[in-house]
């Protein structure tokens, strides 16, 4: 590939998904959309370029799908989930008794394990639930990934990994050499295809939004513009959740870190983003 089809295809990746690609990163595209080019029957990626260049938008919406890591596990990091149960569900479930209703986020759910380990929370706590509306919304870039997801199918080698064995009995089926999450739980999660770059107002206000080791890929100046339109659609005494390797801190203010909760984070009061009256205090303080 000549140094101005990297050019070409880094700008575009970055306006098109956000991802934001440093100028030694020719590897990794020739290694994703290699074999893109030889499904379409191109002898190489100067030829896909010089496609996509023309204008073939059905291929460049295959690149964008081929330049998304997916990577993704039950539980990831098992300790926003941990949260998840101990402190943010009963500190909502406190906040939210005259409403009983519930609404989480998932925003880069890839192939479902993160939206179902949710939904697995949810489902766990029926009991202190019970007569209350739960939603969760799965989204992603990636029609592929949301696919995947909505089928709820997935290999002896994903459900090994980071999902409990008794949670694996309960709540799947052996289907052969897959396993079938049960309709119960699909049926808790909602998808749609959404792309972080774009307008998300419309989905709503939620309590909790789960958008974890998606940002990572932006530049700075994108994660600070995203960060501040999810604190537009977090209520004002929700939680966001970043993955392990993310933070707030040095990019945004719209969001403080949550003390002795690792990964969360709540709407700045000080911004005007946040009420100021967070509902966990009394459960960390138990704690
Ligand atoms: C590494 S996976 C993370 C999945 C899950 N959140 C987790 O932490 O396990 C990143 C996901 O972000 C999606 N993604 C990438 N760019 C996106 C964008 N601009 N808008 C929405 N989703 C995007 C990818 O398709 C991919 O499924």
């Amino acid at each position: 590939m000549t140094p101005s089809d990297y050019e070409y295809l880094r700008k575009f990746l970055k306006e098109r998904s956000g991802l934001d690609l440093s100028a030694d990163k020719q590897y990794l595209v020739e290694s994703r959309l290699l074999p893109l080019a030889r499904k379409a029957s191109l002898p190489g990626i100067p030829e896909l370029v010089a496609k996509m260049r023309n204008g073939a938008e059905a291929l460049t919406a295959e690149v964008v799908e081929a330049m998304t890591t997916n990577e993704t596990f039950f539980f990831r990091d098992k300790i926003p989930f941990d949260h998840l149960k101990e402190a943010v569900l009963p500190a909502l479930i406190q906040a939210r008794a005259a409403r009983r209703s519930i609404r989480i986020w998932c925003a880069a759910s890839s192939t479902g394990q993160e939206p179902y380990s949710i939904a697995m929370c949810l489902k766990e706590m029926s009991a202190a639930l019970a007569g209350w509306r739960t939603e969760i919304v799965a989204t992603d870039l990636s029609q592929g990934v949301l696919e995947k997801s909505k089928a709820g199918l997935f290999t002896q080698f994903e459900v090994q990994r980071g999902l409990p064995i008794q949670l694996l009995v309960k709540y799947f089926t052996q289907q052969g050499e897959l396993w079938q999450l049960n309709a119960d739980i699909r049926a808790m999660v909602q998808h749609r295809q959404l792309n972080l770059l774009q307008d998300f107002s419309h989905l709503g206000a939620f309590d909790i939004i789960f958008c974890r080791n998606v940002l990572i890929y932006f530049d700075q100046d994108t994660k600070a513009t995203i960060f501040d339109r999810l604190a537009k659609v977090l209520e004002t005494d929700g939680v966001l959740a970043l993955g392990a390797a993310e933070s707030v801190v040095g990019i945004s203010d719209a969001f403080k870190p949550y003390p002795e909760r690792r990964g969360l984070y709540r709407p700045n009061p000080a911004r005007g983003t946040g009420a100021g009256a967070f509902p966990f205090k009394v459960v960390a303080a138990a704690r």
